[in-house]
C-alpha cells in the first residue's frame, strides 16, 4: 500500500495480538499459563474477551504455544466470542519476542494500529484499552498503561547465588517511575520496525520503539491489569471476578 493510500491512525482498523505461548512456570507445574482456568474460564479466553469488548478491536490474533495452536482454536470456537470480532490463532516462539513478531507477520494489510496483550492479563478493563486506541489514534507512535510504584525501587548489582545480599547501587525518584502494563499500542508501520530492528530481548515491545528514538507516551493503566504470574496471583484474580460478578451481575 502507497504512503497516500494508506489510512491514517485515526481511520485504521484496530487489531490485537495476544502473545499466549508462555510455559508460566512461576505458576507451578501444569498447563500452559494461558490456559489455566480462572472461575471457570481459561485466562487466554478472559484476555480475548477482555480486548474484544473494545468497539475499536476488529480483529484478534492469537499466538498458541507452538504445538498448542489447534487446541487454542477450538477453545475459542468453545467460547461465546463477540460476533462483530474476527479471531486468528498462530504458533508462537522461543520468547515472547519471537511470539509477538510471529502474530504481527500473520496481521492482514489493511490494520493500520496493533495492540500487543499479555493473556496473562486477563482481567484488563475495557476502558484502559480504549485509553490506549485513542492515544494511537492521537498520533503517539506507542503508548502504554502505566501505574505509579506503591514499593521504593533499589537498582543493585545481582548476587551470583539467589539470597545472597546485593549491594544497592542506586535509587531512582520514586514519583517519576512507572509499572508498565498491556495492553501496549502502537502504529503498525513502528512496530513492524521496530521487531526488524531490535534484536536484544527486552521485556515489553514498547522499549524496542523507544529503541527506534520515537516517542512512547504513557497513559493511566488499571490495578485489574495486574499480571498474572504467581499462585497469589491467581486468588486476586478470582476475587475480582468474583466481585465483579456481584456489582455487574454476570
Ligand atoms: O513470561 P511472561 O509472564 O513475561 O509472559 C508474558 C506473556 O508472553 C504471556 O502471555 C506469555 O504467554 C507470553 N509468551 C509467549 N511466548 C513465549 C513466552 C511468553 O507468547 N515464548
Amino acid at each position: 500500500m502507497s504512503d497516500e493510500s494508506r489510512p491514517t491512525p485515526a481511520q485504521t482498523p484496530v487489531a490485537a495480538v495476544i502473545p499466549a505461548a508462555g510455559r508460566g512456570v512461576r505458576l507451578g507445574p501444569g498447563a500452559p499459563k494461558a490456559l489455566r482456568a480462572l472461575s471457570g474460564t481459561p485466562m487466554l479466553i478472559h484476555a480475548v474477551r477482555a480486548l474484544a469488548a473494545s468497539r475499536h478491536v476488529s480483529l484478534v490474533i492469537v499466538v498458541a504455544p507452538p504445538d498448542g495452536a489447534a487446541e487454542v482454536k477450538s477453545l475459542l470456537d468453545a467460547h461465546a466470542l463477540p460476533e462483530r470480532t474476527d479471531f486468528l490463532v498462530v504458533p508462537g516462539g522461543e520468547s515472547r519476542q519471537e511470539s509477538v513478531r510471529l502474530g504481527l507477520d500473520a496481521l492482514p494489510p489493511q490494520y493500520g494500529v496493533v495492540l500487543v496483550h499479555d493473556a496473562a492479563r486477563p482481567l484488563v478493563p475495557v476502558e484502559t484499552v480504549d485509553a490506549v486506541v485513542e492515544a494511537v489514534r492521537d498520533g503517539a507512535p506507542a503508548v502504554v498503561p502505566a501505574l505509579p510504584l506503591a514499593d521504593t525501587v533499589k537498582e543493585v548489582e545481582p548476587a551470583a547465588a539467589a539470597g545472597d545480599p546485593e549491594p544497592v547501587v542506586a535509587t531512582p525518584e520514586r514519583a517519576r517511575l512507572r509499572a508498565v502494563q498491556t495492553p501496549q499500542g502502537f502504529d503498525r508501520a513502528a512496530l513492524v520496525r521496530a521487531h526488524e530492528t531490535v534484536t536484544e530481548n527486552v521485556t515489553d515491545d514498547a522499549s524496542m520503539v523507544e529503541q527506534l528514538g520515537l516517542t512512547v507516551v504513557a497513559v493511566p493503566g488499571h490495578e485489574e491489569a495486574f499480571k498474572v504470574t504467581r499462585p497469589l496471583d491467581l486468588v486476586l484474580a478470582e476475587a475480582v471476578l468474583a466481585r465483579r460478578r456481584l456489582t455487574d451481575g454476570f
